[in-house]
């Protein structure tokens, strides 16, 4: 048997409220019938039991119907409850007020059952459907941000191992993407940028050597020195890498093909500020702040920011991570040569906020030393969702 519906009839005429339990007997069945003798009496009932229709009078001494009506409206809790007003038939005013204030339906007094009974059933219809369709749209919301999320997840980890992919070309196989990640996200903090600004950070940095995945063997491996030639092959991979993040239209067009509308633009959007920053990252974070970088020899403040936190992490954490070429640098070392390159190579300021993030920046060395691959997929996925 469905559930009884919750009425609540609110009168201060005790006699008229009498008349109506009478007039109702016979719904008892159905309807779970209360019946109060004034507003405040009213508001209490609703914060104590859930209604589904309620009934006022308009005359009331204290707070009148209008005065019940409007701080049900106001209240998120009944907000949505039906309300018909009772008004003595003259009162045309009145109608029109309760109407705008929200008023599901008016009955004129005196009230023939078959008039209220069809009333009330109607308002009890017309408050079910308001209610399934509620329950269907927080359903839809609840449905649409799982999937955002899990989309969100699966696209973090696909970055990541394409971030890891171009550290295996390297002959890296520790934990420096995460290091250098955790160092930008920091580095960005002490300048003061914004929660999403430091996120983007996080997520991008990793990806900044991406294009060596297009460098041949013989030059990534080459255990001596470069020739000039090599060299600037070498340095190819900063385009390669922001033109692998930066979708041509014709990859575009490909791709809008293949995916449905609301997958693409949410994977491949070339707007996408994820990828438009790992694109950046990739392309600038070899450019030095006197100029004397590659590839384009941009100069101080024409080199972005997150290109200048990048080229100050990366460094750092090279010297001080173990290379199947060298050992890792001692602190002190390692200090000594940073204070070095900050004079023409790292943006004074970000080396500035670098110096006063030591003690975290240690803590980062230590704490993400070396590992597999999946422990640093899973070190990446735990920050992402700490940070
Ligand atoms: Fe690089
Ligand atoms: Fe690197």
């Amino acid at each position: 048997m469905a559930e009884k519906k919750h009425i609540l009839f609110v009168d201060d005429d005790p006699a008229f409220l009498h008349g109506l339990r009478r007039l109702l007997f016979a719904q008892r069945k159905v309807w779970e019938m209360n019946f109060v003798l004034s507003a405040d009496e009213a508001l209490e009932e609703t914060l104590q039991q859930h209604y589904d229709l309620i009934i006022s009078d308009v005359s009331m001494p204290g707070k009148d119907g209008f005065e019940l009506l409007g701080m049900l409206r106001e209240r998120e809790q009944t907000q949505d409850i039906p309300v018909i007003i009772l008004t003595g038939g003259d009162e045309l005013s009145y109608k029109r007020r309760a109407l705008d204030m929200g008023a599901t339906d008016l009955l004129n007094k005196p009230v023939s059952q078959e008039d209220l009974v069809a009333r009330i059933w109607s308002a009890l219809r017309l408050k079910s459907y308001q209610d399934e369709l509620k329950q269907q749209k927080s359903l839809l919301e609840n449905k649409v941000q799982e999937r955002t999320a899990e989309l969100e997840d699966s696209r973090l980890e696909i970055i990541w191992r394409l971030a890891k992919a171009g550290e295996y070309r390297d002959k890296e196989t520790g934990n420096h993407i995460i290091r250098v990640g955790y160092i930008s996200y920091l580095l960005a903090e002490q300048l003061g940028m914004d929660e999403e600004f430091k996120k983007l950070m996080f997520v991008t940095s990793p990806l900044h050597d991406i294009g060596k995945i297009a460098i041949s063997d013989t030059i990534l491996l080459k255990p001596g020195k470069l020739t000039p030639q090599e060299r600037l092959d070498m340095q190819t991979h900063t385009t390669i890498g922001a033109d692998l993040l930066r979708p041509d239209a014709r990859q575009k067009n490909a791709l809008r093909a293949i995916c449905s509308l609301g997958l693409y633009q949410a994977v491949s959007n070339n707007e996408n500020p994820l990828l438009r920053m790992a694109a950046i990252i990739a392309l600038r974070h070899h450019e030095w702040w006197d100029g004397s970088g590659y590839p384009d020899g941009l100069k101080g403040d024409a080199i972005p920011l997150e290109a200048r936190i990048v080229a100050l992490a990366d460094v750092y954490d090279a010297l001080r991570s173990q290379r199947p070429y060298k050992p890792p640098m001692s602190e002190e070392k390692a200090m000594a040569i940073m204070h070095e390159e900050s004079l023409r190579h790292f943006d004074p300021m970000v080396y500035d906020a670098f110096l006063k993030r030591q003690e975290d920046l240690q803590v980062i060395t230590d704490q993400y030393a070396d590992g597999t691959l999946d422990e640093t997929l899973s070190l990446l996925q735990e920050n992402s969702t700490k940070i």
